[in-house]
């Protein structure tokens, strides 16, 4: 079948209609004469219109802002011993790859400089299928329980009355939800602010697994460092550069690009046997906490580079449909209950956003020939010819093994229930020792004001109290820091159950 030429910006095309046929005066409308009504016959000027009218697509619920370029991903290290995922076959291995930062709970128009976390996407096209790795700038997140999502994001968008972002409510979820603490202190220090899209790391936070030919498997955490290092703006900085210049970020990455200055980035991974991660002070599954380098090396992988910027952002960018479900045989999910409602999230959302044949828009159809019998729908556009739609035994499909049949998963033993997690002393160690030992003075400075400009406009005492306890849970002079610079009392620490009662990772638990 004979397919449309897609034409680049510079070529000298002809204007036509969406069908083809050339038009001479694009402002013109056919009517009865110069001032008489129009005609329905107008195939031009409904055609212009009607499209017009369809234009917009429903922004991302979260993440809706954001830029993005294409690459490649390139195997420098052997980690075959860890994973048989075909990208990692051999060293010198290189896969095309498109990535998009974002920020998270302004709109599309909203300033790339504002103080949030960063989605940090990469879309990458291996031989086996694309492997989609949605992380975040930050290598911890707000929940552990995955049913607060919704009610979080509520709170940091907008009143459902006055349609303002809300203090109140921000605090008002993060003081009744402590074990967000850990993503607050990163949030709130300078890295919540970063110096552009294309200046920051990127970590999967989740545990996955990864799995060798033999079928053994390792938990795993990924880290995606930025040569040059993690660069950050202060808050006057950024609130200067949203009112200044709020597509700060989206500018800075094409202008990079297109210069030369590729960014690159070096692709790390953490690993634990099941063995260790019995032994691990924090349960793998909760995605607050962080695995110490000390105890846990970055081993390396690959680098990632940027090197093309993109020919249009709709097309490649706003129709790219990410989802930590777009995974390879050699990397599987972990029990991590956030990460397993995110695979359902992505999808469903991808087919309301984008429609149910998503992934044969050409930024998401994979290089790896797909065979199946899925058919048909809105906007197929590749319908697999005359391959049969059902297991047929007249012209059957081919069907490739697994490399590991006989993967040694967990063993999960135990009662359906309705879980939820609680706080005890285990979710403030790692926040005290940012704050504590992390931190440089001008760290803590800026921490103190940072907070104190955001926490200072909740109208309600009981609110600020109760963040000040949490604050207080981490340090007693951190707490005691804001309090002053927002003119509350000083607070007591937040009473939580000791480490002792925190429920441990073991794979063959109750
Ligand atoms: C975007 C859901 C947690 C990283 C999204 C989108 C949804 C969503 C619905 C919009 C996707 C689209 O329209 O294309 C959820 C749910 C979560 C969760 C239900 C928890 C239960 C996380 C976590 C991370 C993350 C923990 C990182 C570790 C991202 C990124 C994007 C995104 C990077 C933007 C992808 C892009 O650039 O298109 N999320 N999310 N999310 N999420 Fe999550």
């Amino acid at each position: 079948m004979p397919s449309q030429k897609v034409f680049k910006s510079q070529d000298n095309a002809v204007y036509t209609t969406s069908t083809g046929a050339p038009v001479a005066q694009p402002y013109a409308a056919e009517r009865i004469g110069n001032i008489g009504p129009l005609l329905l016959q107008d195939f031009h000027h409904i055609d212009l219109l009607a499209h017009f009218d369809r234009e917009r697509i429903p922004e991302r619920v979260v993440h809706a802002k954001g830029a993005g370029a294409h690459g490649f991903f390139e195997i420098t290290h052997d980690i075959t011993d860890l994973s048989c995922a075909a990208l990692f076959k051999k060293v010198g291995t290189k896969a095309p790859v498109t990535m998009r930062f974002s920020t998270v709970g302004g709109e599309s128009g909203s300033a790339d400089t504002a103080r949030d976390p960063r989605g940090f996407a990469i879309k990458i096209k291996t031989e086996e299928g694309n492997l989609d790795w949605v992380f975040n700038n930050t290598p911890v997140f707000f929940i552990r329980d995955p049913a607060k999502f919704p009610h979080f994001i509520h709170t940091q968008k907008r009143d459902p009355q006055t349609h303002l972002k809300d203090a109140d409510m921000f605090w008002d979820y993060l003081s009744q939800n402590p074990e967000s603490i850990h993503q607050i202190m990163i949030l709130f220090s300078d890295r919540g602010t970063p110096d552009g899209y294309h200046n920051m790391h990127g970590y999967s936070g989740h545990t996955f697994k990864f799995v060798n030919a033999e079928g053994k498997f390792v938990y795993t955490q990924v880290h995606v460092r930025k040569e040059g290092g993690f660069k950050t703006l202060t808050d006057a900085q950024a609130t200067k550069l949203a009112g200044e210049n709020p597509e700060y970020g989206l500018q800075t990455l094409f202008e990079d690009i297109e210069k030369g200055n590729f960014p690159e980035w070096k692709v790390y991974v953490q690993t634990m046997t099941a063995e260790q991660a019995e032994k691990f002070r924090y349960n793998i599954l909760d995605l607050t906490k962080v695995w110490p380098h000390a105890e846990f090396p970055l081993r390396p992988v690959g680098k990632i580079v940027l090197d093309k910027a993109v020919e249009n952002y709709f097309a490649e960018i706003e129709q790219a449909a990410f989802s930590p479900s777009h995974t390879v045989p050699g990397i599987e999910p972990s029990a991590d209950p956030v990460l397993q409602s995110r695979l359902f999230s992505y999808p469903d959302t991808h087919r309301h956003r984008l429609g149910v044949n998503y992934n044969q828009l050409p930024v998401n159809a994979p290089l790896a020939p797909v065979a199946n019998f899925q058919r048909d729908g809105a906007m197929t556009f590749v319908s697999q010819g005359s391959r049969p739609n059902y297991q047929s035994s007249i012209v059957p499909l081919q069907y490739k093994p697994k490399a590991y049949q006989n993967i040694a998963h967990e063993h999960w033993l135990g009662h359906a229930q309705a879980h939820l997690s609680e706080i005890t002393e285990l979710d403030f160690e790692q926040p005290r020792a940012l704050w504590q030992k992390v931190f440089s003075d001008t760290d803590r400075d800026h921490y103190v004001s940072n907070v104190a400009g955001h926490l200072g406009g909740a109208k309600s005492a009981e609110v600020k109290a109760r963040q000040l306890s949490v604050y207080a849970a981490v340090d007693q002079t951190l707490s005691d820091r804001i309090a002053d610079a927002i003119g509350a009392p000083r607070v007591k620490p937040l009473k939580v159950k000791p480490a002792a009662e925190a429920i441990r990772f073991k794979v063959s638990s109750v």
